[in-house]
């Protein structure tokens, strides 16, 4: 149970609503036209994996609301019930000019931090401008905040895109508030940090949370070496991980996230395998090959062209799995906006197209390639028949397409390759098939090694894997989540 009332507050928002077809006109309001609004769950593990906790525990979620129709259907307060059939909590929705979105989504977060805490400090763009909006953003979060918060709200900031958000909310609400935040993607060393445009006014931000989580122990650590360095005047207890500053203390924890196991097992196991034959049969994927699947965010850091490598390889050495083998990647664009988005995008169809263009004959293709929207029962099918899923990131804060993957797994006959730079490994470790995505070679042959691996070491790994992902699925983290937050609550020694 949350030791309060919740207030999530997150950029991206759960549920969307938008247009099916065009917005109304003014004349379609004259005759009452019933332009009809349909909803949508947007892409990322941070949205997917929350949604049930909130279900749960009711309370309000605030969010940038993006959504085309997204302010038709909320009240006064720009407030609405989700999800739409069930409506267990609130939805507050912020409306951004499309200024502040340019500079604070598409800037500030997504040129700077994005890349900078991946490790890609070559890649950040510091436009001018961009860090002014996005402290402009960061206190109209906090004015939303400040309309909801009472003396015993338990507020939990998510992610990268609210880092000065903490330190404003604490000036603007009642005292006995706890504030929490959650940081999902990796936190970079000092040497990559001191890259940081503002590095010194975010840490600033961040040490306004009473709490500051992370997934893995080695961003806490590297978080406090960056205080460390670059911010005089705090001080830093490694035992106890925790730094205090300007008269408060925030407590730094790893606390890794899973996801809905039974969710997954629960929808894999009703998978409607004629669904899965249609959908082979849209993209000509012969129905009795072995298969490969990749599904990400159309990303620089998921190691897309790497796998694509890896798969080029793989049937150069192997011609004897060519036809007998067929790699799905489903990829989503996103933040195409940008440049390095927009063009990574062209190279990863293009290599596509070129290592089938390789490989391919007139029954079969290597790689088959969709950005088409799957609903999550089509997933959830794939996901099962796959007998081999590639998670091969760059860096990646968890990955919890890996744990779908395996929760989804219900015959238990499935092998999960997997990248040893994503949090994910740090938990699944040895039971997946370890590759270093850049290691081209090493990667093919734990592909093949997927594919020959015999019957009984299949089960073996995936039943420990297994029970790792329901041993720490999402209600786990939440309680987790849930115990530290009434213990940095409790502490006598907190005083802000
Ligand atoms: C990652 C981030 C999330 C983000 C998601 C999707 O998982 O940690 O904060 O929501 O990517 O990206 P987007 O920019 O579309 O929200």
């Amino acid at each position: 149970d949350c030791p309060g009332s919740l207030i999530v507050v997150s950029n991206r928002e759960p549920y969307r609503h938008a247009y099916e077809d065009e917005p109304p006109t003014d004349a379609d309001a004259e005759t009452a036209s019933d332009t009809s609004i349909s909803v949508d769950e947007p892409t990322g593990g941070l949205t997917a994996g929350l949604d049930p906790v909130m279900q749960e525990t009711s309370g309000t979620w605030i969010a940038w609301g993006d959504g085309d129709a997204d302010f038709d259907v909320t009240d006064e307060r720009n407030c609405v019930a989700v999800p739409p059939e069930d409506e267990e909590y609130t939805l507050r929705r912020l409306e951004l000019s499309e200024e502040a979105v340019d500079s604070y989504y598409y800037g500030f977060s997504n040129r700077v931090l994005w890349p900078l805490c991946h490790d890609f400090p070559d890649l950040i763009e510091d436009r001018s401008n961009d860090f002014e909006w996005y402290r402009t953003v960061n206190e109209q979060f906090t004015d939303a905040v400040a309309d909801h918060a009472t003396d015993d709200s338990v507020i939990w900031l998510q992610d990268y895109h609210l880092a000065l958000a903490p330190r404003m909310i604490r000036e603007s609400v009642p005292p006995g508030a706890t504030i929490a935040h959650f940081w999902h993607i990796p936190w970079p060393s000092p040497t990559t940090y001191q890259h940081c445009p503002a590095g010194g006014h975010l840490l600033e931000g961040l040490l306004g949370n009473d709490l500051l989580s992370f997934h893995v122990e080695r961003y806490a650590d590297r978080f406090l070496d960056c205080v460390d360095r670059f911010l005089p005047g705090a001080t830093v207890d490694r035992a106890q991980r925790t730094v205090s500053y300007d008269g408060g203390t925030t407590r730094v924890v790893a606390t890794s996230m899973g996801v809905d196991a039974d969710s997954y097992d629960r929808v894999a196991r009703s998978a409607d395998f004629e669904q899965v034959s249609s959908l082979f049969e849209e993209y000509d994927i012969p129905q009795d090959t072995a298969i490969g699947l990749g599904l990400d965010r159309l990303d620089y850091t998921k190691g897309i062209p790497e796998r694509l490598a890896a798969i080029e390889r793989f049937f150069e050495w192997n011609p004897d799995w060519r036809g007998e083998f067929t790699f799905v990647q489903k990829a989503t664009p996103s933040r195409t906006n940008i440049e390095t988005y927009e063009r990574h995008g062209e190279l990863v169809r293009s290599e596509v197209q070129r290592i089938n263009r390789r490989f391919e004959t007139d029954a079969w293709q290597p790689i088959v390639y969709t950005e088409d929207v799957l609903p999550n029962e089509a997933l959830c099918a794939l996901y099962r028949r796959a007998d081999v899923m590639v998670v091969s990131p760059l860096v990646d804060g968890m990955n919890l397409v890996a744990q779908e993957y395996v929760a989804a797994s219900v015959d238990g006959d499935g092998t999960l390759v997997l990248s040893d730079r994503t949090g994910a490994h740090e938990r699944l470790g040895s039971h997946a098939l370890t590759i270093d995505p850049t290691d081209t070679d090493g990667f093919a042959v734990q592909l093949e090694h997927a594919l020959s691996m015999p019957p009984h070491e299949r089960r073996r790994r995936m039943n420990t894997l297994r029970q790792r992902v329901f041993n720490g699925d999402i209600e786990s983290w939440m309680s987790t989540q849930f115990d530290w937050i009434r213990r940095v609550h409790g502490d006598p020694g907190r005083k802000r």
